[in-house]
C-alpha cells in the first residue's frame, strides 16, 4: 500500500473552509477541491492570470518557469502567487479578494 502525503489548506475569507490534499498540490486544485469559486480563464495552463490568490500563511514551491514568466507580464504582489502553477510545500492558508 502507497503512503501518500498529505497536505491541509486554509482557505479564509466569509466562509472559511479546510480541504486536505496531497502534498505538492496546486493551489488551484485545493481551491476546486473545496468547490470556491476561482478565475481561471486559460483553464490552468499559466496564461491567463486570473487565478491569483494571497498566500497568507505556509509556504509554496518556488515559481516554475511558466510561472515565473507570467509574473513577467503580469507582476504579483507581496504573496501572491498563480493557482494553477504554485504548487504546496507546506499547509497554506489561502484567500482572494472575493471570497
Ligand atoms: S488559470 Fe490562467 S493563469 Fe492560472
Amino acid at each position: 500500500m502507497w503512503a501518500v502525503p498529505i497536505a491541509t489548506m486554509i482557505l479564509s475569507g466569509v466562509a472559511p473552509r479546510v480541504v486536505t490534499v496531497v502534498a505538492r498540490s496546486s493551489l488551484l486544485r485545493a481551491v476546486l477541491r473545496a468547490r470556491l469559486p476561482i478565475g481561471r480563464s486559460c483553464r490552468g495552463v499559466g496564461q491567463c492570470g486570473a487565478c491569483r490568490v494571497f498566500v497568507v500563511a505556509g509556504s509554496c514551491e518556488p515559481m516554475d518557469p511558466v510561472e515565473a514568466e507570467l509574473a513577467k507580464r503580469m507582476p504579483l504582489g507581496d504573496g501572491e502567487r498563480f493557482a494553477c502553477r504554485a504548487r504546496m510545500a507546506s499547509d497554506v492558508t489561502l484567500t482572494t479578494g472575493y471570497w
